[in-house]
């Protein structure tokens, strides 16, 4: 039986128009979301609207759209760093009020701690391993995973953006999360990692299939290879513009009769028609 795990129920999010004042969002001053604008003027424009998406246990999302139209703020939602101006999210039948320990988010912009070296940012992902080479030998695994094993005692700016971006994903991975976001997590690897890590992908949600994974690309043939089900979302403000169940099972091949069909209809709707 399937268990509903995220309800996105009528989420809508406007972002202030103007200057960003930059100071941080505090319950406090009454502002009401994480790095939304605090505008001089008090206008503002709809970014998502009457969003309503319900995902279960362990399914894999894929979410696509234009550029600009509104993946990152949905998936910011959905983790609680923006609270919404309409509607609610709930997790597990409670209210998302806030960030989780048990959820954990991949940011499109890059998020390791800069005065941490690369293994010393996986390790604080496994901080419930109360034993320190335990935990140092699953970090340095999940190292090798992205093939960073030899950048362990790197910081993070002596990394190329491609490597910074697999550290990441291997502090991810580590953490076993109840929740995976990823906000465009491959988008700096070369073509070969990004092959590859669609297969770690794979087999890590085969070796945790609770895990539930929303994953926002602009790469259609990687979400028709790894998810479950595709949300494609309209130009801003962001509506559901459809979204399609992927029940071909995996190993996956890029010749499937079935995909082919889906990578058209999903090119159509974002309005693609030549160059397929
Ligand atoms: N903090 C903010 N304050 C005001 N507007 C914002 C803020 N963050 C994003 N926006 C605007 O909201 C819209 C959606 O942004 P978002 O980052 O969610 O898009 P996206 O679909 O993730 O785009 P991309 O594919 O380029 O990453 C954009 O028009 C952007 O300019
Ligand atoms: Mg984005």
């Amino acid at each position: 039986m399937n268990r509903n795990k995220i309800c996105v129920d009528h989420v809508t999010v406007r972002y202030k128009n103007g200057r960003n004042r930059a100071w941080p969002w505090s319950r406090k001053n009454g502002s009401n979301g994480a790095g939304k604008a605090h505008a001089l003027d008090g206008a503002s424009t709809a970014i998502l609207q009457d969003i309503t998406l319900d995902i279960d246990a362990g399914e894999f999302v894929c979410i696509l759209g234009h550029s600009g139209c509104g993946k990152s703020t949905l998936l910011k939602v959905i983790a609680g760093f923006i609270k919404p101006d309409e509607g609610a999210v709930l997790i597990d039948g409670q209210k998302v009020n806030g960030p989780q320990n048990d959820h954990v988010f991949v940011f499109q912009e890059g998020a390791l701690f800069p005065w941490l070296t690369i293994i010393e940012n996986v390790d604080l992902a496994l901080r419930s391993i109360g034993n320190a080479s335990e935990r140092r030998e699953k970090a340095q695994y999940y190292l090798e995973l992205v093939a960073l094993e030899g950048a362990g005692g790197h910081y993070p700016h002596m990394l190329s953006g491609g490597m910074r971006q697999r550290a990441e994903i291997a502090r991810a991975l580590a953490a076993q999360p109840d929740i995976l976001m990823m906000d465009e997590p491959f988008s700096g690897l070369d073509y070969l990692t990004r092959l590859h890590m669609r297969e770690e992908m794979l087999n890590l949600h085969a070796m945790l299939p609770d895990t539930t994974i929303l994953f926002v690309t602009h790469d259609i043939d990687e979400s028709l290879q790894m998810s479950n089900r595709l949300v494609i979302l309209s130009e801003s403000p962001a509506r559901i513009k459809c979204c399609r169940q992927i029940d071909v099972p995996h190993p996956r091949t890029a010749v499937c009769p079935t995909l082919s069909e889906m990578r058209t209809q999903i090119y159509h709707h974002l309005g693609v028609h030549s160059a397929l």
